[in-house]
Parts: C-alpha cells; sequence; structure tokens
C-alpha cells in the first residue's frame, strides 16, 4: 500500500500539465488567435496566468489567454471595460454559439463542451479558456474590469518571476502544494468554491509556504491550510502593486465562510495525519482523498 507521502507525490504528478494537454491548449489557442486575427487588430497573443505559470488545477479549466491590442483598436480604451467585452464576446458567439461563451468581468470564457469525468479527467482535453483583451502599457498591459467600470494594470512577468522564486526557495515543491490547495479549494463540499478568486490562494503562498521543505507533504499542507484560515481576513495586494487587491473579490461573509471552511480542511488534515501515525494507512489515504477530491490516488 501506498504510505502518505507517496500518494502525494502521485497526487502532484496527477495535477502537473502533461503534454497531450500543452498540445490541446495550444491548438485552442491557435484555433481562437486565427479567428480573433479577422475581427481584431491584435498584435500578439499568449497563454498566460496560471497556466503558463503551472499553478493552474485540475480540470484545465478557463485558461487566460491575452490578446495584445494595436494602436487601431485603441478607441476601446477609452470607453467602458464593457464595451471591449461586449465586442469580443459577440465575435465568439459568431464562431461557438450563445451557450458556449459567456461574459465575464476581465475577460469574455469559451467553453469547449469538454466532459469531465467522475475522476476529474478530461481525456487530456481543456475544458474552456478565458479571452483577456490587452493593451500594452510601457512593461505592464492594461485591461477591462467590469466589476470597477475601469481598464486595470496588470503584468504576468511579475506574477511569473515571483511564483518561479517562491518554487525555488521551497526546493521545487511550491507550485505543487498551490496546485494541491486550488484542488481543494474547486472540490470543496457541497460545490462551494471557498476562496474567490483562487489565484488569491497562489498570491497568500508566496508568503505563507516558505521556510525550509521538510519533505512531508502532509505537515506542509495541513499547516498550509490552518495559515490560509487565519490570514483570509488580511488585505492581499497585486504581488506586482498594479492591479486592484486580490482580497476585493471576497466581501466579510465570504470570507467568514472561507475560514470556516479552511479550518475545517485543516482539521480534516490532522485527522489523517493521526491515522497515518497510528498505522491506519488506508483510512489515512480515505481521509485525504475525502478531502482533496478524486485525483488523490488510494492505490
Ligand atoms: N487584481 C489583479 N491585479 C493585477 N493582475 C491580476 C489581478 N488578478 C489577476 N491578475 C492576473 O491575471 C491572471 C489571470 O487571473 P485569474 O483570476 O484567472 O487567475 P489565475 O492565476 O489564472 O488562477 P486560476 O487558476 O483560477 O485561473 C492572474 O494569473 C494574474 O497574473
Ligand atoms: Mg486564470
Amino acid at each position: 500500500m501506498l504510505t502518505a507521502n507517496e500518494a502525494f507525490r502521485k497526487f502532484k504528478s496527477r495535477l502537473e500539465l502533461n503534454e497531450r494537454e500543452q498540445r490541446n491548449a495550444s491548438a485552442r489557442h491557435t484555433e481562437v488567435r486565427d479567428f480573433l486575427n479577422t475581427k481584431f487588430e491584435v498584435v500578439r497573443s499568449f497563454l498566460t496566468g496560471s497556466y503558463a505559470r503551472h499553478t493552474k488545477t485540475k480540470p484545465l479549466k478557463d485558461i487566460d489567454i491575452f490578446f495584445e491590442l494595436k494602436e487601431d483598436e485603441k478607441h476601446y480604451r477609452s470607453k467602458s471595460p464593457s464595451v471591449v467585452i461586449g465586442d469580443f464576446y459577440e465575435a465568439l458567439v459568431k464562431k461557438y454559439g450563445n451557450d458556449a461563451v459567456r461574459k465575464q468581468s476581465r475577460s469574455v470564457g469559451v467553453d469547449f463542451g469538454v466532459v469531465i469525468n467522475a475522476d476529474d479527467n478530461t481525456d487530456y482535453r481543456v475544458v474552456s479558456i478565458d479571452v483577456v483583451p490587452a493593451f500594452a502599457a510601457g512593461n505592464d498591459y492594461e485591461i477591462p474590469d467590469d466589476d470597477s467600470g475601469r481598464w486595470i494594470k496588470t503584468n504576468p512577468e511579475i506574477h511569473a518571476s515571483k511564483a518561479t522564486a517562491a518554487h525555488q526557495a521551497f526546493s521545487n515543491e511550491w507550485k505543487g502544494l498551490v496546485r494541491m490547495a486550488k484542488y481543494w479549494n474547486n472540490n470543496a463540499r457541497h460545490g462551494e468554491k471557498p476562496v474567490k478568486p483562487s489565484f488569491l490562494i497562489e498570491v497568500m503562498a508566496l508568503q505563507c509556504l516558505y521556510g525550509d521543505w521538510q519533505g512531508r507533504f502532509d505537515y506542509e499542507i495541513q499547516g498550509f491550510l490552518s495559515t490560509l484560515a487565519d490570514r483570509i481576513f488580511d488585505e492581499w495586494p497585486d504581488p506586482a502593486g498594479l492591479g486592484p487587491a486580490i482580497s476585493d473579490g471576497m466581501d466579510a461573509t465570504r470570507k467568514r465562510r472561507a475560514r470556516e471552511l479552511l479550518m475545517a480542511a485543516s482539521s480534516d488534515a490532522t485527522i489523517a495525519i493521526n491515522l497515518a501515525r497510528r498505522g491506519r494507512n488506508g483510512e489515512a489515504l480515505r481521509a485525504w482523498r475525502a478531502l482533496f477530491g478524486p485525483k488523490f490516488p488510494l492505490s
């Protein structure tokens, strides 16, 4: 039987991006890019967000693609964010249909109708992408934010380099733990998503997951969940110091609920650790699986 740590290693690798998924993601990118190039003046487009940083969890949903627009499209920049979102939406509906396309505050989502099975597998396919219109602004980008009705600044390179630095400082285990915590967040009880946006988990991890990696996933995850619970009421600014605070995504009620669920998860993790300590390994693995969801292996 697997030890808890072996099960965590397997869990970690199941949440890693593999070659087939990357091939599908780039095929989808090409398809959307070739279509949008016929509708808008695009400088370039690129896969970004947690997907590009390897902090996206499974199933692969909402992969961000930035579309950097040319000067010719700059008229959008002086208009409300809803205008560019609306025009991208109209364009994408022509190709993918009403049911597959949705407006979001900073992007337009396109769903590819991929089936997610009971084990959270998608036959290596990307479920959906988020198309983000963007303008270059010096070394940064400006993207629409329909929640605030403003254009906000962002810088994917800074987010990526901070994630890489944190990963290296934590014996290359940081991204794996972030993906695990985000997987928990997507599978938490009753379909609730406790932490919103899930980028907040990564942002908090920049400060909450540090020090020396002690070689034990169970202790690290338990401690991480507990720290997330403790610090969920803190203000968490954009790590690049450009956009609105990442913690603005939740109001006080949501934060209280997130804290409750994080505390419950942390104590479930303690129970699982204690089961293994008493030699009840099978029960420990089932407890971890109940905590995380179907990608946590039992064998
Ligand atoms: N408030 C913000 N200010 C500046 N940049 C932001 C902000 N929120 C998100 N971003 C940037 O936009 C990217 C996409 O945002 P998104 O909410 O999809 O997060 P994500 O990291 O891709 O996580 P997920 O795995 O949930 O998709 C982020 O990775 C980050 O680089
Ligand atoms: Mg994203």
